[in-house]
């Protein structure tokens, strides 16, 4: 079948602790994305079993995900949004990708050496080939590109190795993605050590600014920022801490940085910082309403994941059958 519009396809970490980095990075551009693309936005709840989890813990991440991502403008109604276990084919195409990736391939990718580091007393088979799932996710829908961030390079590139792998031997299988790294989720930094990126798994909590931090925990976090010893607020090589919160000032207000200096000109950094928790916490207000208005309306939510994974399992299942015809399964 031909394609109206090229597809995306992102895969979303089950979690709820999405940062102001996530969001000017990434989700604020979401609605632009769907005028050009057939968007799937899947959250991967299975990736997730790659480490413990705690069963409650995932479930309620799994609607806050959603509820947070629809909360931040992301229309169901003009994408795909699904959880990777609602549709069967995800796992199947990924044990059929296991026969077509080699052992070498995935001991070689830095997040499952990572990973198996940090978790070193559960290095489960699902760590090692948590790639094929993630290269099944995103063949399985033809995808054309995928918005992923930069440590998500090597899975990608994997993914596209095998799928030319298979189209080698199988012709005409599968569309070879492209990744799309995103270099402005790497532009917001941390508030506590400003040259390193913000990180949602920063353990220091003040670092980080999170889309469901209350007014009052951001206006402090605001005011506790690490700045330099300078008191005017100026744009500047080497004032990384300053740098960072007009950039985030800016991002929020549209001002561009002149007009900043302009309107905080004699002013110190206790009236800037101070500004800009404000206008933080304003605009993420809406946003966090929403967000609870949302999960108090699991009935909403759960409709709209069955009509995702309606539509996600449709797409996936055409692949699916074309594969098993391929490889000499038998289709009843
Ligand atoms: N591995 C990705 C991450 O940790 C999540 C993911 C799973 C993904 N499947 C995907 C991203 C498919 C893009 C495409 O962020």
């Amino acid at each position: 079948m031909p394609k109206e519009k090229p597809v995306s396809f992102s895969g979303i970490q089950p979690s709820g602790n999405l940062t102001i980095g996530n969001y000017l990075g990434a989700i604020k551009y979401f609605p632009t994305y769907s005028e050009n693309y057939k968007c799937f936005y899947c959250v991967v709840d299975q990736h997730a079993l790659t480490v413990r989890q705690v069963s409650a813990e995932l479930r309620r991440c799994t609607y806050e995900t959603l509820a947070l991502y629809i909360a931040c403008g992301l229309d169901p109604e003009k994408n795909t949004l699904f959880v990777q276990s609602h549709v069967s084919a995800h796992s199947e195409l990924a044990w059929i990708l296991n026969c077509f990736t080699m052992f070498g391939e995935l001991s070689r990718m830095t997040q499952f050496k990572e990973k198996s580091a940090k978790h070193a007393d559960n290095i489960n088979a699902g760590l090692f080939t948590y790639p094929t799932l993630m290269a099944a996710d995103i063949l399985l829908y033809q995808t054309d590109v995928v918005p992923v961030g930069e440590d998500q390079k090597q899975h990608v590139e994997l993914c596209r190795d095998v799928a030319v792998r298979f189209n080698h031997i199988y012709p005409d299988t599968f569309t070879i993605p492209e990744p799309i790294i995103s270099q402005s989720g790497a532009r917001i930094k941390s508030l506590a050590e400003p040259t390193r990126k913000m990180d949602k798994s920063d353990p220091n909590p003040n670092a980080v600014i999170y889309l469901l931090d209350d007014r009052d925990t951001i206006v402090r976090k605001f005011k506790r920022a690490v700045t330099d010893s300078d008191t005017c607020v100026k744009f500047a090589p080497g004032k990384d801490g300053i740098n960072n919160l007009m950039t985030i000032y800016s991002c929020f207000t549209g001002l561009d940085f002149a007009a900043i200096e302009r309107d905080f000109a004699g002013r110190g950094y206790g009236d800037f910082k101070l500004a800009v928790g404000e206008t933080v916490a304003d605009a993420l207000s809406p946003v966090q309403a929403e967000f609870r208005r949302l999960m108090a309306d699991k009935a909403y939510l759960e409709n709209m994941m069955k009509k995702g994974a309606g539509a996600a399992a449709a797409c996936a299942a055409r692949t699916l059958a074309k594969v098993k015809k391929k490889l000499g399964l038998v289709l009843i």
